[in-house]
């Protein structure tokens, strides 16, 4: 049986999410493990994520120190899961996105590969996205081809929406030879997340039970809502570069003051209205969804969602045999596969890049 590695590490800075599966005769997800990131390697990548680190030493002591990072991810995963280099074809690689505008037609990705290769003696497959972004596309969602292929049903439309820093969906209508869609849908929980660091101190509004004390300010809602790349169609992606911490304090600014608690209420409200619309514009009938992602263990965001689309019915991926945390790397891995067996990996009508590509760089073991 042939094993691969998928390794993930998302705009949220949150863990380096690692998983051990194989892919025939069908998927199987064999193992897991959620690899932390220390705070100053953190700080650095936000340092540099958010422009305000700008030198090339920065950026190279990053990379190298990222690389070793998901290399110990991968060696502590393969201790965990007792499983052998010799048991294992490859890794797949997502890498740190340290910038990502498509509408430069550039995306950078780090995490030296060669050095996870070196440290585990495992091919690694990486840098996925610029082959996209050179073929004209967006280089993202990568995930939609992993999707079709895991969780397509015959008897239903589907939407999965993965809830990460930012957040995607991918539609699966139940006719396989209807037009496959996926693109970003905004912001997850990035802003969320750095609205109540910044009030509270804590990484994240666990469960949503702070947005749940505050009231949706309706006023900031339409603010907020008139950024353009909602109102965008797709393909479109997007990340920190336009959804950070000074796109809120600017539409702040513009409104009179707002409880803190309000806002976190309201982010969560743009969170869900955001993907509700993105839902609503797929042409598919009465979709089911199914959420991954660090997201979909917010039940008020759940429920947020599920006001704004009384009709249909709201699960996660876990119904459909994999857990949310794991969905994305799990795509990692099959693209690596994907790559070494020569097939493409992108879905053009959703990246809207010129045509299939093969996707990544091979570093080998
Ligand atoms: N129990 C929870 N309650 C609320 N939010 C959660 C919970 N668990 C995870 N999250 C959110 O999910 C985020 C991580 O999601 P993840 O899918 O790993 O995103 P990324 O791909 O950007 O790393 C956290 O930063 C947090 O906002
Ligand atoms: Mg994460």
């Amino acid at each position: 049986m042939a094993l691969f590695i998928g390794l993930m590490s998302g705009t949220s800075i949150d863990a380096v999410d690692a998983v051990l599966v194989s892919f025939t005769p069908h998927f199987k997800q064999i193992s897991s493990y959620s690899h932390p990131i220390p705070d100053s390697i953190k700080q650095r990548i936000f340092s540099l994520a958010e422009g305000h680190e700008e030198s090339i030493d920065a950026l190279a002591e990053l990379d190298r120190d990222l690389g070793e990072l998901f290399a110990e991810a991968c060696l502590a995963l393969m201790e965990h899961s007792g499983q052998a280099v010799g048991n294992i074809s490859a890794i797949g690689s997502h890498g740190q996105t340290i910038r990502h505008r498509p509408e430069q037609s550039y995306t950078l990705q780090i995490g030296d590969s060669s050095r996870i290769s070196e440290r585990t003696g495992i091919t690694t497959v990486a840098d996925f996205r610029r082959r996209d972004v050179a073929a004209g596309g967006q280089g993202a969602p990568l995930v939609p081809a992993f999707h079709q292929g895991v969780f397509h049903s015959d008897s239903e439309d589907r939407v999965v929406i993965n809830i990460g820093g930012m957040a995607n969906l991918t539609g699966l209508p139940k006719n396989s030879a209807a037009h496959l869609s996926g693109f970003d849908t905004g912001p997850g929980n990035v802003l969320m997340d750095g609205w109540i660091k910044r009030h509270r101190g804590c990484a994240y509004d666990k469960g949503g039970l702070w947005a749940q004390q505050g009231q949706i300010n309706t006023r900031l809602l339409e603010q907020l809502l008139s950024e353009p790349f909602f109102k965008q169609s797709p393909p479109k992606s997007t990340g920190r570069e336009l959804f950070h911490q000074g796109w809120l304090d600017n539409h702040l600014q513009q409104l009179p003051s707002v409880a803190a608690e309000d806002v976190q209420a309201t982010l969560t409200e743009l969170t869900a209205i955001s993907i509700a619309e993105a839902v609503k514009s797929l042409s598919l009938d009465n979709p089911a969804l199914y959420l991954c992602g660090g997201g979909a263990y917010n039940p008020y965001l759940n429920q947020r969602i599920q006001a704004q689309l009384p009709a249909l019915t709201v699960k996660t991926t876990a119904a459909l045999g994999i857990e949310p945390d794991w969905v994305e790397a799990a795509a990692f891995a099959w693209l690596a596969s994907m790559t070494l067996t020569g097939q493409p990996g992108n879905i053009a009508s959703a990246t809207g890049a010129r045509g299939p590509r093969v996707l990544g760089a091979i570093y080998p073991a």
